[in-house]
């Protein structure tokens, strides 16, 4: 295991995840990295480290640069176990490291996770010298987590990201100008969805702290790091933070006998007959994850269950459950659905959308046992008109 120099004197430290195939139930189908970096300056400095089943390569890498014990800084930039799992083991090879952590929630949140460690707590603008380099530490409170913390190296113009701009995507190249573009992108905006988008407020508050900022490198926490794309991932965080949609639909359902489903064709029948391009995700061939990736962006989201035991399908309702954690921006919405007697899921449906924030568009549409061909003409026309 090799260390990859990134700069003078600098270098990735961290460790590929290839086979991640689940993040806490975000579905992650390219893997990922643990992103940590080693600075060789008067002070030895690591920030971050990675989860602890892949210790023994980040000290492996170390080992290719320098003997670990000549470090004096771990910097702990968010307490979640990904970045701070192989904190106590480094501690082991690094005996006179001091970990540097947000005040207070970085120090409370280690010492939760892990008992007494050598800590030493930094306020927002704070900074630390570590010879010819300086690092500066900004608070980006709940960017996911309350103690996360970037930190912005000035002299190299560095910004050291952490969880923001970061994507979980495994790769053997370390830089985002060697990979593929689209694919890159559309990690980001699924990292960003899954993991941000309850959190744009405060996305808004983060991006207006590093506007000022000089940066001509963003070395993630997860994935590629940033050389080229600076700008254009900069770009797409003001745009998601601030709930920018475009003209799209999203349309989820299950369905039990496929009358839901017809219903649901319908509907995506009339947003194409309006101009407006869909997605169509049948709940039980696709994962929440990369469904809200596409729901982050879209304008419209039509949601349909079929009635079960007098409620929605479970499937359903994880998935609202699941949205309305991430409370979405700017959607407007509707609901549909078969019934063979009730009929309660699609009104339960449409609640669930209020609370989700949706506006809803739409009187909710129920059908009773099998749609005709006319019920179903009457769907695309009431979709065509919106
Ligand atoms: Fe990558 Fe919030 O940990």
């Amino acid at each position: 295991m090799q260390a990859v120099e990134i700069r003078k004197g600098i270098y990735w430290v961290g460790a590929i995840d290839w086979s991640m195939r689940s993040f806490h139930g975000y579905q992650t189908g390219r893997g990922t990295t643990y992103n940590a970096y080693l600075i060789i300056d008067e002070k030895i400095t690591l920030i971050d480290t990675v989860k602890a089943t892949f210790a023994p390569e980040l000290l492996a890498r170390i080992k290719s640069v320098i003997d670990p014990a000549k470090i004096d800084y771990i910097i702990s930039s968010h307490v979640e176990p990904d970045h701070s799992g192989a904190i106590p083991f480094m501690l082991e090879h690094a005996p006179q490291a001091q970990v540097i952590t947000s005040l207070p929630n970085g120090e409370k949140g280690l010492k939760g996770h892990y008992g007494d460690l050598p800590l030493q707590g930094v306020k927002a603008g704070s900074s630390l010298s570590i010879g010819k380099r300086t690092l500066q530490f900004v608070p980006t409170p709940m960017l996911h987590w309350p103690d996360s913390m970037v930190t912005y190296c000035p002299e190299e113009k560095i910004l050291f990201s952490n969880d923001a701009f970061g994507e979980h995507l495994a790769s053997s190249s370390r830089f985002d100008d060697d990979v593929d573009f689209g694919t890159l992108m559309f990690e980001c905006q699924k990292y960003y969805a899954n993991i941000l988008m309850l959190y744009g407020r405060q996305a808004q508050t983060a991006l207006k702290a590093l506007s000022g900022l000089d940066i001509d490198m963003i070395a993630t926490g997860h994935g590629v790091i940033w050389r080229k794309h600076i700008q254009e991932i900069m770009a797409r965080y003001e745009k998601w933070a601030a709930g920018e949609v475009e003209e799209r639909a999203v349309v989820v359902f299950d369905s039990m006998w496929h009358s839901t489903e017809s219903m649901a064709r319908a509907v995506a029948e009339g947003f194409a007959q309006k101009g407006i391009s869909v997605s169509f995700y049948d709940i039980k061939e696709n994962h929440l994850s990369d469904i809200v990736t596409d729901i982050l962006t879209a304008k419209y989201l039509a949601v349909g269950s079929p009635t079960i035991n007098n409620q929605m399908m479970p499937t359903i309702a994880g998935f609202l459950c699941y949205l309305k954690g991430l409370a979405p921006k700017g959607k407007k919405a509707f609901a549909f659905g078969s019934y063979g007697w009730g009929g309660q899921s699609i009104g339960l449906v449409e609640e669930e959308l209020k609370a989700c924030g949706c506006e809803i568009i739409l009187d909710k549409i129920r059908l009773a046992n099998v749609p005709g061909a006319e019920d179903l003409q009457a769907i695309t026309a009431k979709i065509k008109a919106l």
